[in-house]
């Protein structure tokens, strides 16, 4: 297990992040892949990258809507609890890989779903992997998911990486920007724990 692992409840968030639907930036990606087509050769089912998949509410979406999914997460209880899911449709289409986001590969892909993971990322490798994931996805592709702000509660802990507004629109240049909607509200973490959320909602198409 990746140091990172340590750092977090995360098997408390898999427990209670299970049963949850898909996140919205992804069904919001994937009904604009169904009004415009998806830029992959025709007869291959177009790639999804899910990087940081937890337990998999995302991946099982895809796999559903006939995408082949490379999972990503440094977590093995995430594929434990991805593999122990029943309603995965097509097993086939799904490659799960172990890895931290500061090492991992990515393949060239039509859609990076990042959902709520990218903040947890070192915050001195999070601009390589920034620049690894926009270039994996192919012109036409899009990114979902989020960036967390400069005023969320997490912010001051030294391992996170988080953005002003300016640095996040600013990561996406290489991108036409479809949604970026900042959401900032008192609430609770998973573990019912008060918590300032401050959270780009991101879709956009790699040009
Ligand atoms: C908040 S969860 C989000 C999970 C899922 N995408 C969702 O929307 O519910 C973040 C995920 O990223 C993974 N993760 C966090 N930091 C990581 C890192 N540095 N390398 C690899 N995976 C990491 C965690 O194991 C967890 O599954």
């Amino acid at each position: 297990m990746y140091a990172y692992a340590q750092t977090r409840d995360w098997e408390g968030y898999f427990a209670a992040a299970a049963g949850r639907p898909p996140r919205d930036t992804l069904l919001e990606a994937l009904a604009r892949f169904e009004r415009e087509g998806v830029p992959a050769p025709e007869g291959v089912p177009p790639l999804a990258v899910d990087l940081g998949c937890g337990e998999g509410r995302d991946t099982a979406e895809l796999l559903r809507r006939g995408w082949r999914v490379v999972a990503i997460d440094g977590h093995e209880e995430a594929f434990r609890r991805l593999r122990a899911r029943d309603d995965i449709e097509h097993w086939d289409r799904l490659e799960m890989r172990l890895s931290a986001f500061e090492e991992c590969q990515i393949p060239a892909c039509q859609l990076l779903n990042a959902s709520y993971s990218l903040p947890f990322c070192e915050p001195e490798r999070f601009m390589d992997l920034w620049k690894v994931l926009t270039l994996a996805i192919v012109p036409g592709g899009r990114f979902a998911g989020q960036l967390f702000g400069d005023r969320d509660s997490w912010a001051k802990y030294p391992d996170r990486s988080h953005q002003t507004r300016d640095e996040a629109e600013a990561l996406l240049k290489a991108f036409e920007v479809e949604k970026f909607e900042e959401e900032e509200r008192n609430g609770s973490d998973c573990a019912g724990k008060g918590k300032h959320w401050h959270v780009f909602h991101i879709i956009a198409r790699k040009v």
